[in-house]
């Protein structure tokens, strides 16, 4: 029996970074919605509870019975998980004067305490609370304070029972991945089970059992998380998996080839649609940004829809979705509308499909390529940069017409290579080609050109939401300047777009 670690989830948007911390120390664990508690079987050996956007006064705030576990296991509050246990088990939480946001110097009260062992006496976190922890329950002590919160960490050993109030699971907090360690080794007593080949064998496992004899479908757009997932598919159901995989013309130089080549060659029914021209035909003409990704995002459904026809009935509908997508389309829907995005989530419904299989949904998205590489999956594919569902469609400012998607094919292709010659890192980033609506008048041998201006857009992020333009060598920009005037037609100029973003954004349109 794989032991493990329960994760209760009350509502954090940073739950699914605790169960990515525990398995980056090779420890099993499981996320479970803290009022939907799995029954406690011995594989059991710890349990943490996550925060939550809720004050432990709110009408509805998660609770959780206590008694389910007190004495038998060891628990960890985090954040509203540790001011739960002291509302449930009879201390005092207040509302504070002030909020707690961002970092905290974290002074510890007792260096004996289980998750502080050989740790400074004086260390930073990451906090973000409103409420906290005025009187600690009795048989606890208070095992750390920060300025502002007079119980940061508290505990009760002899009961099992631990609580930070800060997050130990990111970043910020710099002995936080530590003291997340001392909890499920030195506490919890896990060892270090788990690895990437664990999880392949529990989703082969999970998917064989869901899905029996019947058929699963996911639209493979080529990117990393659609790849794998078709991988990992393959793995478990062979032929009875059936992936799409609709060219809408706007791939970048031999994407389109690559990944057929790759798919080719698993166990998995490929269905490859050549729908280019379908696309071009009802983008003729149009030039405004929204409507184009609108008719890139019909089309895509209209031969998707066409092809499950033509395929017959198919029980499941597969898709890659990963952790980010699920917490961005979460905050995305209080936001304005920037631009629709359009990728292969955004699939029909109502394809009378009795179910949908996420398998890489708790994963981020350097754990999706590392699953990657171990299902086999070439390198050039693993390590992809992200390209948007529209494809060229939003490097394309105004009418997308074939001629146009070639020359920015073409251009990419030799920024792509020069980026490759020039040993330039582009993991943290996007680095691509795109073609401006400008044309303006030059020279070339004795004649009067009248043609248009290519970008470059080299970009560094790490969210996609903010980025800066990468500071490229010049004599890169200048070879693939001469390479793209030279040998692409209807090119005349090539402009380095230099924005960030904010103000612009990565894509052009
Ligand atoms: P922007 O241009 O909004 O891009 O700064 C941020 C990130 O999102 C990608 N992007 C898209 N991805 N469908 C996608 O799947 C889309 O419609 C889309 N538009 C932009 C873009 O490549 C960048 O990584």
């Amino acid at each position: 029996m794989t032991e493990k670690i329960l994760i209760l989830d009350s509502g954090s948007q940073v739950t699914q970074l605790i169960g990515r911390r525990l398995r980056e120390l090779g420890v099993y664990c499981e996320i479970h919605p803290s009022g939907k508690i799995p029954p406690i079987d011995g594989s059991v050996r710890g349990i943490i509870l996550s925060g939550s956007p809720c004050s432990v006064y709110d009408q509805g705030a998660p609770v959780i019975d206590f008694s389910l576990f007190k004495g038998k296991l060891p628990v960890l509050g985090i954040c509203y998980g540790a001011q739960l246990m002291a509302h449930m088990l009879g201390g005092r939480v207040v509302s504070a004067q002030t909020s707690e946001y961002g970092h905290a110097k974290l002074c510890i009260d007792r260096p004996d305490a289980a998750l502080f062992q050989r740790m400074p006496r004086e260390t930073s976190c990451w906090m973000s609370h409103r409420d906290q922890i005025a009187a600690v329950p009795p048989g606890f002590c208070v095992t750390a304070h920060t300025p502002a919160c007079p119980v940061a960490a508290m505990e009760d050993e002899k009961r099992g029972f631990y609580a930070l109030q800060f997050h130990p699971e990111v970043l910020h907090t710099p002995e936080g991945a530590d003291m997340l360690r001392r909890f499920v080794r030195d506490v919890c007593g896990c060892g270090e089970n788990w690895v990437m080949d664990s999880y392949i064998e529990e989703q082969i496992e999970a998917i064989r059992a869901r899905v029996g004899t019947g058929r699963v479908l996911l639209a493979l757009s080529g990117g990393v998380d659609s790849s794998v997932a078709a991988a990992l598919l393959s793995r478990a159901v062979g032929r009875q998996l059936i992936c799409v995989f609709v060219d809408h013309g706007l791939m970048r130089k031999g994407e389109a080839d690559r990944v057929k080549e790759v798919f080719s060659g698993f166990d998995l029914t490929f269905r490859p649609v050549d729908a280019g021209q379908q696309f071009f035909t009802a983008l003729k003409g149009v030039t405004d940004p929204e409507q184009k990704r609108r008719i890139i995002g019909e089309q895509f459904i209209r031969v998707f829809e066409a092809e499950a026809k033509a395929i017959g009935q198919v029980e499941f509908l597969a898709q890659g979705t990963i952790y980010p997508d699920v917490v961005e389309s979460g905050i995305g829907k209080a936001g304005a509308v920037i631009k629709s995005h359009h990728n292969v989530g955004g699939l029909p419904k109502d394809l009378g499909f009795s179910g949908l299989i996420e398998p890489l949904r708790p994963l981020f998205k350097d754990e999706v390529r590392e699953l990657g590489r171990k299902l086999g999956l070439p390198e050039l594919l693993v390590r992809r940069q992200p390209f948007p569902g529209p494809g060229l469609g939003v490097r394309i400012v105004g009418e997308v017409t074939p001629e146009k998607v070639r020359i920015v094919q073409e251009a990419d292709a030799i920024f792509q290579e020069e980026l490759n010659r020039f040993g330039v890192d582009t993991g943290s980033g996007q680095f691509f080609a795109a073609l401006s609506n400008l044309r303006s008048v030059g020279v070339m041998g004795d004649h009067r050109t009248y043609d248009c201006a290519v970008a470059l857009r080299a970009v560094l992020t790490s969210d996609y939401m903010t980025a800066t333009a990468a500071r490229l060598p010049y004599d890169l920009l200048e070879v693939c300047m001469t390479r793209i005037v030279n040998t692409v037609p209807g090119v005349n100029r090539v402009l380095y777009d230099l924005t960030s973003k904010p103000p612009a954004t990565i894509e052009l349109e």
